[in-house]
């Protein structure tokens, strides 16, 4: 979700919409951007936004802007010219403020879950997201971080789940090594009664999977950019063998991932259903996958979006 808004409670809203008796989210749930917004002395305000110039006449048409903006998963910060400028300056402060709107975004989601939801929620975070979002997560209580939990999805099946991926480009909170990665997930599997009929809550997907297939990057340059050979970009896939090793070896019923946007996709491995339902998150729309598990098992899935 980055951050979006809409996405959230269109989340939140898809237990009337579809129907769903559990809703689960598999992190990556905040945003990757400030966008400064400049207070001027005649009561107007300047911002520059997706490389194009605003000038937002009023409060209104501020608030019209702040809108948009959180559409995309951005936050908006006003500041005096002063204020701005120091934020320019000064990495420190600007962090410490990127990190209080990214709390303060969670807390409203998880004001807005209280407020709207009728379903269990399980919200796990994402390697991109920072630990103290954990906290603010675990302030509601309909919202249900799910990490260190095995959690029951109707009364039948166990799900476990795991928000740090492999390393990325980007040094996120939660990348890990692979070994460390197959450590904890080993942990996590071990606390199940049954991983035969569980759900793998896991973000990052099996590596080589098709959920996986994403741009390679080129890290020697700052911020990292895609490899181009033939005139074509170079796929890959980014996903964690630890992950794919431990569905392999136990075999749940379902494996539920996400981190790679735009590799929306299922895959059998051996007899677990695994998917990523992709994002968009920029655009607004909540991408999803509709999952119909009976007793006995998993039985169907369906992607939806919008
Ligand atoms: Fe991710």
């Amino acid at each position: 979700m980055h951050g979006s808004d809409p996405v959230w409670k269109k989340f939140i809203r898809g237990t009337k919409f579809y129907k769903a008796d559990v809703l689960i989210f598999g992190g990556d749930l905040t945003g990757k951007n400030v966008i400064t917004v400049k207070e001027n002395t005649n009561g107007t305000y300047s911002s520059e936004f997706q490389k194009q110039n605003h000038l937002l006449k009023n409060k209104e048409d501020l608030a019209r802007f702040d809108e948009i903006v959180r559409r995309t998963g951005c936050y908006t910060y006003v500041g005096s010219e002063a204020e701005i400028e120091e934020l320019a300056a000064n990495k420190k402060k600007a962090d410490q403020i990127f990190h209080q709107l990214i709390l303060q975004r969670v807390k409203e989601w998880v004001d807005y879950a209280e407020q709207n939801a009728t379903t269990p929620i399980y919200v796990n975070t994402g390697n991109d997201d920072e630990l103290e979002v954990d906290d603010v997560l675990s302030t509601g209580t309909k919202v249900v971080l799910p990490e260190d939990k095995v959690v029951m999805i109707g009364s039948k099946h166990e799900m476990i789940s795991a928000g740090f991926s492999n390393l990325t480009p980007w040094h996120c909170p939660r990348d890990l090594e692979e070994e460390e990665i197959a450590k904890r997930l080993e942990k996590k599997i071990g606390q199940l009664k049954d991983p035969t009929n569980a759900i793998f809550n896991f973000h990052c997907p099996p590596v080589d999977s098709g959920l996986d297939t994403c741009p390679k990057l080129d890290t020697s340059v700052f911020p990292p950019k895609p490899i181009v050979d033939a005139g074509g970009i170079v796929l890959f896939g980014a996903g964690s063998s630890s992950v794919r090793a431990a569905i392999e070896k136990h075999q749940p019923m379902v494996g539920l991932h996400g981190h790679i946007h735009e590799s929306r996709n299922i895959a059998r491995i051996g007899r677990t259903f695994c998917v990523n339902p992709g994002s968009e998150y920029a655009e607004g729309i909540l991408r999803a996958v509709l999952i119909n598990i009976g007793d006995s098992g998993f039985k169907s899935y369906q992607f939806v979006g919008g």
